[in-house]
């Protein structure tokens, strides 16, 4: 089974990553739009036409299912992508379920794209989840700068983050939802600078769980080399470096 994984850029290798890990009898195409990134501080209908292009492209090449690895692109995109194609896709979807679940009581923040916080989708979940009004959002957009152009600066980092929280009261929140993949490259910078109370939560695991069983896949731990054919910035690249250089650093 051919599953095609994009993302606006290399967010969504944070997904391949736990993908390969339960999952590595699959063959998989990886693009990363690196030429439309970043997809999250762009107007909707935009976004909607890179992404139309990108499924086009994976379903060209034989996927015979789709794994959207970004939150913003599922979030425009997954209702109309659903209606053209007679496939499976698969989005990914903030974990604020899973943060208020594990959680009787306290706030949690959501962090994302500009895009993806301002979207009916995330109202929704919100909507439908957040009876008791325990859910806060925060846009991060600067992160996915700093992941695409390998910005890892810890200095810089603790600044940032502190900058970003220095107006809430981190005391009152019991969770922190990484809701775009892109971010995920920056929890152990996180967990450095939180209060020890507040968790960190993803949506990697649940999104790559649910591919698994929308295609019947049986999970494995078998120690296999994972096939991934990989596109970046519209070329196939012969080489695995740039995306064995990502892999190393989720
Ligand atoms: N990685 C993406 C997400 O999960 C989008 C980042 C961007 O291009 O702004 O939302």
């Amino acid at each position: 089974m051919k599953v095609g994984i994009f993302d606006s850029g290399i967010g969504g290798i944070t997904v391949l990553k736990t993908a390969i890990e339960l999952l590595p009898q699959l063959e998989y195409i990886y693009y990363s739009d690196n030429l439309h990134v970043p997809y999250g501080t762009k107007p909707k209908e935009e976004v909607i036409g890179y992404v139309k292009d990108v499924v086009a492209f994976l379903v060209s090449e034989g996927a015979e299912a789709i794994l959207i690895a970004c939150n913003t692109a599922t979030s425009v995109a997954v209702k109309e992508l659903r209606e053209i194609y007679d496939l499976p896709i698969i989005g990914m979807e903030p974990a604020v379920k899973l943060a208020l679940d594990d959680n009787a009581e306290g706030k949690v923040l959501v962090t994302a794209t500009p895009l993806s916080l301002k979207g009916e989708k995330y109202k929704n979940l919100v909507a439908h989840l957040d009876h008791k009004h325990r859910v806060d959002a925060l846009p991060l957009p600067e992160l996915v700068t700093f992941a695409e152009t390998k910005n890892f600066d810890e200095e810089m980092l603790t600044t940032y983050f502190k900058e970003k929280l220095s107006t809430l009261n981190l005391d009152e929140y019991v969770g922190i939802v990484l809701g775009c993949t892109h971010f995920i490259y920056f929890k152990k910078y996180l967990e450095k600078i939180l209060p020890k109370h507040i968790k960190i939560y993803d949506g990697n695991e649940g999104a790559v769980r649910h591919l698994k069983e929308c295609i019947g896949a049986k999970e494995s731990s078998k120690k296999v080399e994972p096939n991934i054919i990989f596109y970046y910035s519209g070329k196939k690249c012969e080489t695995r470096e740039i995306l064995d250089s990502y892999l190393k650093l989720v």
